[in-house]
């Protein structure tokens, strides 16, 4: 296993050019599922997530070839439809597979998904989505067995914003007989960016961006070609880079329009921000200033940037809350930065954080991904040594981070454990 070992205290600067959303590709790949040929998917970032879908992929009989940040999939022999345990218990993004599986074959076993390391996560909403489509639910022996002739199109009202059921009813209504209307569905760019393939794969939508999305289905769709939007959580992760080393650089290939909910919570926080298309350089403040965050669906603060402002707000003149609406105890990473020095909180979904002089270097563990991610950029502030292990969580989210970083002049190296 590896680890990063980073001495902190050193300011950044220069540019930094942001990789493909993994969030978004996930489920896009999965949706070249739905047709015959091959798809190819540009702006595709190395990463471990990324490998693991394409494993679920192969073993459903699709071809995957991926170089130089291109992902070719050809699903013309896909003829398995299952997701096994192995996979989905690595990957919770597997069950992305079930609405195009149930939409090929007419029916999909998927992996009932456990628990993970940010909290409980029901799919209570994909498994809803896919019976008001038609199908019949089963659990069995831990799998979810689902089974529809040809889908009908339905009215789906989701009680909560879910990205993945959302993702999944988007794929199953699209070759659904008749037309499907979503009401409370996820406006997250993510899910604007699967619209974007499905249309260009054939598919009639309308509503990209809002609550209500309308789906006419269609009799087949054609493989498509894209190129993958830039990485929101990555950007606004070397945003607070910046701001919690006190230092201005500038990301690139960035989409500053999908940022703008953290940028506000930065800007009270005392950085400033000068945009020029898709580069966002950030000015940031000498006195960092407490904020209080909420986290919500789009355009709400992302519940993937709360842990890395915890970090900040950690060095913050002043005390802010920070409040998880999303994943009630998706706080694991309070403990780690407390071993760092840092004074926070929690009850419940909220965390209280008093902002200390400084932070000090020790070892701390990732325990997930976007929680690696906040390590790091507390041992980049912190006085002395850290040393982050197990950073595997890492890896499934983040396109050679460590490289990322030392451009910009951190002091960050990955060494075996
Ligand atoms: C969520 C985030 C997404 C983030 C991803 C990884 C939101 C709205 N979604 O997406 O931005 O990138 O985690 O961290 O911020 N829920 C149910 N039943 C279901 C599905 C979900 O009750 O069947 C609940 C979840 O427990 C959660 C909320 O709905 O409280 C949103 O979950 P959902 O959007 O589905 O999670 P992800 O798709 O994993």
């Amino acid at each position: 296993m590896d680890k990063f070992i980073i001495n902190g205290g050193k300011k950044l600067y220069g540019k930094v050019e942001i990789s493909g959303a993994k969030n978004a590709i996930l489920p896009i790949m999965t949706a070249t599922l739905l047709a015959k040929g091959k798809s190819i998917l540009h702006n595709v970032p190395h990463l471990n997530d990324i490998k693991m879908m394409a494993h679920v992929l192969r073993v459903i009989g699709a071809r995957v070839d991926y170089h130089d940040g291109v992902l070719e999939i050809d699903a013309t022999h896909a003829s398995y439809f299952e997701a096994p345990y192995e996979l989905v218990s690595k990957m919770r993004a597997s069950i992305y597979v079930l609405g195009p599986l149930l939409s090929r074959f007419g029916q999909s076993k998927v992996s009932f998904p456990g628990g993970c390391a940010i909290g409980t996560r029901p799919v209570d909403l994909h498994l809803m989505a896919m019976e008001k489509l038609g199908a019949a639910i089963d659990i069995e022996h831990g799998y979810i067995m689902a089974n529809a002739g040809k889908l009908k199109g339905n009215d789906i009202h989701f009680p909560k914003v879910s990205v993945g059921a959302t993702a999944n009813a988007l794929m199953a209504a699209v070759l659904a007989n008749g037309e499907t209307n979503m009401f409370g569905a996820a406006s997250e760019p993510d899910i604007s960016s699967l619209i974007d393939f499905l249309i260009i794969m054939g598919a009639r939508i309308q509503g990209k961006g809002t609550k209500y999305i309308k789906v006419i289905g269609v009799k087949k769709l054609e493989p498509a070609e894209m190129i993958m939007m830039p990485d929101r959580i990555e950007a606004g992760t070397f945003l607070i880079a910046a701001a919690i080393t006190k230092s201005d650089i500038t990301i690139s290939k960035c989409e500053p329009s999908h940022l703008e909910t953290l940028m506000e919570k930065l800007r009270i926080a005392g950085a400033n921000f000068e945009i020029h298309n898709n580069e966002i350089k950030i000015i940031s403040p000498k006195i960092i200033k407490s904020v209080d965050v909420t986290t919500g669906p789009y355009p709400g603060y992302p519940t993937d940037l709360q842990a890395q402002f915890m970090a900040l707000m950690s060095l913050a003149d002043g005390e802010s809350v920070i409040t998880e609406t999303i994943f009630p105890d998706r706080f694991m990473h309070v403990a780690e930065l407390n071993r760092l020095d840092a004074d926070i909180k929690v009850d419940k979904n909220v965390a209280t954080v008093k902002g200390v002089k400084s932070l000090s270097g020790a070892q701390v563990m990732a325990t997930d991904l976007r929680a690696s991610a906040t390590l790091v950029l507390a041992g980049l502030a912190a006085q002395g040594q850290t040393e982050v292990s197990r950073i595997y969580h890492i890896d499934r989210g983040y396109d050679k981070i460590e490289e990322k970083l030392r451009k910009l002049g951190a002091d960050i190296i990955r060494a075996k454990e």
